[in-house]
């Protein structure tokens, strides 16, 4: 069944924390996700239907990397979630192209992603350590993807993640 996707509005935001709460079995989630909007943090935020009802979240946020030559823009992928009962339909999949193809349209250039490393590459992610991207994170999960070919060609530094993410 077709499941489209939209952005988020206002009256969804208690449907999109379920989603986050059922997805993660955790709050932590759905509350990343409420303090991003708060402060402002937040690019983009899309929402799955499916009969009316939202079954699946993707939220992309500003995050810089820190080159020698000053701060880059870029954008995180985070987090993704599907209600359990309606993954493995192509939903999630359906969320990341979208919201890629949005961000083209925004003029994004980067996006970073820390996930599985099974799931990003089908959507061009791969490993950001290789591009001269640096992060507390295992290479594996570490991945980026230049929305524009070359994007990331003589980007090197540490990126840099909004203070609600609280990554250093
Ligand atoms: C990850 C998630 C968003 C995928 O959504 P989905 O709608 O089920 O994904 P799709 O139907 O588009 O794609 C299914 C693919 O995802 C893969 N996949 C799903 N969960 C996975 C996981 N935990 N690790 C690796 N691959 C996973 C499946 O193997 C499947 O691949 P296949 O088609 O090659 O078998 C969803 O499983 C989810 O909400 N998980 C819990 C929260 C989470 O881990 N979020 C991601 C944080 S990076």
């Amino acid at each position: 069944m077709k499941t489209p996707t939209r952005p988020e509005q206002g009256s969804d935001h208690p449907a999109i924390r379920h989603v986050n709460e059922a997805a993660f079995e955790s709050g932590e989630a759905a509350n990343l996700i409420a303090t991003l909007r708060a402060e402002g943090h937040v690019l983009l935020s899309l929402v799955a239907e499916s009969e009316g009802q939202i079954v699946g979240h993707i939220l992309f946020s500003r995050m810089w990397v820190d080159t020698a030559k000053g701060r880059v823009p870029a954008v995180a992928l985070a987090p993704l979630a599907v209600l359990p009962t309606y993954q493995r339909q192509g939903i999630g999949n359906r969320l990341v192209r979208n919201g890629l193809d949005r961000l083209r349209g925004l003029d994004e250039r980067i996006v970073i992603v820390v996930g599985h490393p099974d799931y990003y590459p089908r959507f061009g992610f791969s490993s950001a350590t290789a591009y001269g991207i640096e992060g507390p994170f295992s290479d594996e999960a570490f991945m980026a993807l230049e929305l524009v070919p070359g994007a990331l060609a003589g980007i090197r530094g540490r990126v840099s993640y909004p203070p609600p993410f609280r990554i250093e």
